[in-house]
């Protein structure tokens, strides 16, 4: 093996195309998916119109596959057609195969999973969808979701999809204050929500949460409260907060799905960009769903009988489209784990996989490197014969996590898939296809279907053409399940993504095209920061501190770390007069990151410094900060430029002596 990850390909391995061991790829040769790829590039209307009508099931059907485009920022998909989104995740599968089991609950606790079929989906998804129209929610409306992982949790998805509200999931791990600003920015008129929940064996107060956010949302007529444990005395706020049970209980089994446009909006999703305030990421049904479809059926090379288990909460994108939306759509079994890797022993997905014979597997990369820390011995000795494919997602995958996930999970037999995207995405854009693309550990390899993938010379934009290659990523054309606008802001849309390379979708990322056509992501070229495959912004860190009373100014950078990829260190300047020697503070600010946005986003360390690196204009230089976290006070660069070029000696003393 070679020393040059370049250089080390990985072949499709045998068994996967041995028709006496496997079902038969979609894709078996890299010629096939060129050709394929080719013609979903120069003929994407005929490609897309195909795709469209092979996997979705129309009411009514569409005309005109593609409309508008990235230059204006008006980007359509199958105009004309009608559809419903949990139609085509339950009601079609329901009625074909209605005692298929659509959903495997793996609750926090071992032995108390529980599996759902689709004709009791449908019945589930029917009666919530009644209960939020009995509350008055109509097409239009959003609905906030905030719960576990349990099953309610995609009921409530499917329940909103299926009446054409637009779910807006927040991440359960977020604090009050983040929910609030989430529901107040999309106008929520309903919270969904539970008692309580479970995770890793810990008590998480859920209701709580909500009941503190909805001191200020205006907006919110009501809260449907699931019993998740039913062990706590829940307060009620009377004529806003019901039971989920009661409210279902009097619905009927079956209430008919709503006929969407394609374009319609299917749901929000919050996520940080390079500013404080986050962007309701807003996509539309059609388009979305066959981007889940198509890469749950080629990507995860899903076939019917498969047991599908993405290990990411619904509470991200990942969840939502390998979750929800791409398996089901598919009449797919999807496991919905509620619990951690480690709980109760880092066997804990292991056991999974072989209690539930999985066939497509899906996990971070952040995970498998703290598995691998674990040792090798929590994976030994289980039953992993079930397993063909096994996705990473969320940062780049290192070398050594790659090949102890190959060695040890996959034993060699399997496809590893690093599968390249962003909520702004909707599905994966550079990924490879278990039976037909040899990889190299750490590239993402090519471009899904659709994707005309360019690189950018990050200053002058001009695309950097062949190979050997290094700029920024862009894409060239809109492709069916990229996000249609942030909600409420159509401007920031265009002036995030489709403005800074006119023409292009601007992902953010840097990458290389390497010397045989390769993809490799290197990182976030812009002031956000991927903790465990969680994008976070600087911005959003800083402002939660600066709200802190002692707080004059704060800069956050991403240092490297081992087992999350990054982590948060933060420079804060207290204002005058105010001790540094408090040995609480560095603690008391970290709590403040935690209350404001969520325990994910603490920072890992906090300096405490008289002055923070600046231009002669007050700009902020992060990149000082970032080198000299990384040790290389060495290479500092041009600092010439600084108001101030003696604060970088301060800096030096106090980072190296922390
Ligand atoms: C950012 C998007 C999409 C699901 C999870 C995160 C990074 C994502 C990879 C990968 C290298 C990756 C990028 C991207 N990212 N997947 N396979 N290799 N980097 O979704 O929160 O929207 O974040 O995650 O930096 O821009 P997200």
């Amino acid at each position: 093996m070679s020393d040059h990850p370049e250089d080390t390909f990985f072949p499709v391995p045998a068994r996967l195309l041995d028709k006496a061991q496997c079902p038969e790829p979609y894709i078996t040769s890299v010629e096939q998916y060129q050709k394929m790829y080719r013609q979903s590039i120069d003929h994407p209307e005929e490609f897309f119109g195909k795709l469209a009508t092979e996997l979705l099931s129309w009411s009514k059907p569409f005309h005109t596959v593609r409309h508008g485009g990235l230059e204006h920022g008006d980007i359509a998909w199958f105009l004309e057609g009608q559809l419903n989104a949990s139609y085509n995740c339950v009601d079609r599968h329901a009625i074909s195969t209605p005692n298929k089991v659509a959903m495997i609950y793996e609750a926090d606790e071992p032995n108390q999973s529980e599996n759902i079929t689709y004709g009791e989906l449908l019945r589930k998804v029917s009666q919530l969808a009644g209960a939020l129209r009995a509350r008055g929610i109509r097409k239009g409306d959003t609905v906030a979701i905030y719960m576990p992982m349990i099953p309610e949790a995609v009921v409530a998805f499917l329940a909103c999809a299926r009446i054409g509200a637009l779910h807006s999931v927040v991440f359960a791990g977020f604090s009050s204050e983040a929910l609030r600003d989430r529901i107040n920015d999309g106008n929520s008129r309903v919270v969904l929500t539970s008692d309580q929940g479970k995770r890793g064996g810990k008590t998480i107060e859920t209701k709580k949460i909500v009941d503190e956010a909805l001191k200020s949302c205006p907006s919110v007529e009501t809260v449907i409260v699931c019993q998740r444990t039913g062990h706590s005395e829940v307060p009620m706020t009377p004529g806003r907060d019901v039971w989920w049970g009661d409210e279902v209980s009097r619905q009927p089994n079956y209430l008919a799905p709503e006929a969407m446009h394609s374009e319609d909006p299917l749901f929000l999703l919050y996520t940080s960009g390079s500013t404080g305030q986050p962007k309701g990421v807003m996509h539309t049904t059609a388009g979305y769903l066959l981007g889940a479809a198509a890469t749950v059926k080629y990507v995860f090379d899903y076939h019917p009988g498969d047991i599908f288990a993405c290990m990411a909460d619904v509470g991200w994108i990942t969840g939502h489209t390998y979750i929800v939306y791409g398996p089901l759509s598919l009449g797919a079994t999807t496991v919905l784990f509620e619990s951690i890797p480690t709980y109760p022993t880092p066997s804990r997905y292991w056991e999974l996989i072989a209690k539930h014979k999985v066939t497509q597997f899906y996990t971070a990369p952040t995970a498998i490197r703290a598995l691998r820390r674990l040792g090798d011995s929590w994976v030994e000795g289980h039953d992993l014969s079930s397993l063909r494919v096994l996705g990473t997602v969320g940062e780049p995958i290192n070398p050594e996590a790659w090949h102890w996930y190959n060695d040890k999970v996959g034993k060699g037999r399997c496809a590893i898939v690093d599968t390249y995207w962003q909520t702004e995405t909707g599905s994966h854009i550079i990924t490879p296809l278990p039976g037909a693309i040899a990889t190299k550990p750490g590239s993402a390899t090519f471009p899904f279907f659709g994707i005309d993938l360019a690189i950018l010379d990050p200053v002058t934009g001009k695309e950097l053409d062949g190979n050997d290659v290094t700029g920024v990523l862009a894409v060239k054309k809109a492709w069916p399940s990229i996000a249609r606008t942030i909600y409420g802001d159509h401007k920031r849309f265009m002036e995030t993504y489709l403005r800074p390379y006119p023409g292009y979708y601007f992902t953010g990322d840097g990458a290389t095209r390497d010397k045989d056509g390769y993809i490799w992501i290197r990182g976030r070229v812009d002031d956000v920061i991927n903790v465990s495959g969680h994008r976070l912004s600087t911005a959003e860190i800083e402002s939660a501190l600066i709200m802190h009373p002692t707080v004059a100014e704060a800069a956050v950078i991403g240092a490297n770390d081992d087992v999350t990829g990054q982590c948060i260190h933060a420079f804060v300047c207290l204002k005058p007069g105010i001790s540094s020697h408090s040995n609480d503070l560095p603690k008391e600010l970290i709590l403040q990151v935690r209350k404001v946005i969520g325990p994910f986003a603490a920072p890992k360390k906090i300096y405490l410094v008289e002055d923070l690196p600046k231009t002669r204009s007050g700009k902020l230089m992060r990149r000082i900060l970032r080198k000299l976290v990384a040790g290389e006070k060495d290479s500092l660069g041009d600092i010439s430029t600084l108001a101030d070029p003696s604060v970088v000696a301060a800096l030096i003393v106090k980072v190296e002596s922390s």
